[in-house]
């Protein structure tokens, strides 16, 4: 394949090292690119921005996996008791459910959570003494699942198994799905103990809302529950950590934007915002299928056709003035966190956790730098995750 033209099939080429790249080449291509998946299913991804917001808006695509089965094959690799979560459902469903947790995602339950967020910050930043360290093991990964486990109610106690079955859904393993189904079997398992705990003993946390929340019409199921639980975790944890990771690597490629986010010119939000259009923590798209058949950018996608939206190619368009610079100074409409109904639910939390993180960082060692040349950082190998497997820094 020579470097400008398209790859074939999207999962030989090189998207797990240069997602960028081959997102840059699928765009010029066509707006619309079929390819397979490893399982060899056909897949039809949008790349231009125009196309992937209205895509995201268009109640012609589905989040409903019972829609995919007239073209190709899909396997969901979910056990079907966790499924019953927001990104899975269309309206009715998805308007009913997202009303009754949105109610538990209040402004006033994420800034609750700010005074904890700033310790549990403060006290990895305080444990650091190696030098050079890795700052993904340091702070961007074990900040996340404390945040995440504290907000749910999940014990102190129990955020080793939580870690360890988080880690084995989503880490590159040899015997990767057999880990995986145990986890989640195990995980299922956990957290129909938890609620039922809770649902009798009530504390001041996410599931206990969730199991409070109620309109005079409806409340959520004990599976919605589950799955809800299940669907925080995995969409709060890992985006995270890799929000945290690239936005602070962003800050160590230019100097010039980390000194003026410490003389105060630039806000950390800036940065934030700006690396989650740059350099989002997810690589594929979210995913849909199509209702009935449809045509987008002059391309045809048969009914039940698997869809692949992509964020990350829809942010380096160029609808964005020089796409590919890292300039937290714009005010970019990125699709980082999605758009439409589905728009991320946690997105408060992500900004407040990653804000205090970075500020944090910043202001006990100003002079943060890489421990190693760019290249010789490693990208997580996967086709999901955009995050560093280390991120080497002298403190
Ligand atoms: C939905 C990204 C953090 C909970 C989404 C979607 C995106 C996204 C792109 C839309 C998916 C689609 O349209 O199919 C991110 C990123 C994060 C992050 C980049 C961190 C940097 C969080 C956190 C939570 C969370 C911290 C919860 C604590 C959710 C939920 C949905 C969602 C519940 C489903 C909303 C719905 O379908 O109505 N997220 N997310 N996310 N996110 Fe996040």
């Amino acid at each position: 394949m020579s470097p400008t033209s398209p790859p074939t099939t999207l999962f030989d080429s090189d998207l797990m090292s240069d997602p960028h790249g081959v997102y840059d080449r699928l765009r010029q291509a066509s707006p619309v690119h079929c390819t397979t998946t490893p399982d060899g299913a056909p897949v039809w991804v949008i790349t231009r921005y125009q196309d992937v917001r209205a895509a995201l808006t268009d109640p012609r695509l589905s989040l409903d996996k019972a829609n995919a089965r007239t073209v190709g094959r899909y396997q969901s690799s979910m056990p079907p008791e966790l499924d019953a979560h927001l990104l899975n459902m269309d309206p009715p469903d998805h308007t009913r459910l997202r009303r009754l947790v949105a109610k538990a995602f209040t402004a006033r339950h994420v800034e609750n959570r700010r005074l904890r967020i700033q310790a549990s910050t403060d006290e990895l930043l305080n444990a650091t003494t190696d030098q050079p360290a890795d700052l993904m093991q340091a702070l961007a990964n074990p900040l996340p699942m404390v945040v995440i486990c504290e907000l749910l109610g999940i014990p102190a106690q129990d955020r080793r198994d939580f870690r360890t079955w988080t880690n084995s859904l989503l880490g590159p393993a040899p015997d990767a799905a057999v880990e995986s189904r145990t986890a989640m079997r195990e995980m299922h398992h956990y957290l129909l103990g938890i609620i039922a705990a809770k649902r009798a003993r009530p504390t001041d946390d996410l599931l206990t809302a969730m199991i409070e929340a109620h309109d005079e019409r409806d409340s959520l199921s004990e599976s919605e529950l589950v799955a809800m639980a299940f669907l925080i975790l995995f969409a709060g944890y890992d985006n995270t950590v890799n929000l945290i990771g690239n936005a602070t690597l962003a800050l160590l490629l230019h100097p010039e934007v980390m000194a003026a986010v410490r003389d105060g010119h630039t806000p950390v939000r800036a940065v934030l915002e700006e690396t989650l259009r740059w350099n989002p923590p997810s690589t594929l798209g979210v995913r849909r299928f199509a209702l009935e058949n449809l045509t987008i950018g002059g391309v045809d996608i048969p009914a039940g056709g698997r869809v692949w939206v992509s964020l990350i190619s829809a942010n380096r368009d160029g609808q964005f003035e020089e796409p590919d610079r890292f300039r937290p100074e714009r005010t970019p409409a990125h699709l980082g966190f999605g758009h439409g109904i589905h728009y991320c639910l946690g997105a408060p939390l992500a900004r407040l956790e990653s804000e205090i993180a970075l500020t944090s960082l910043l202001k006990r060692f100003p002079d943060l730098q890489l421990a190693v040349p760019p290249g010789n950082l490693a990208w997580a190998p996967s086709f999901h995750r955009r995050g560093l497997m280390a991120l080497p820094v002298i403190w």
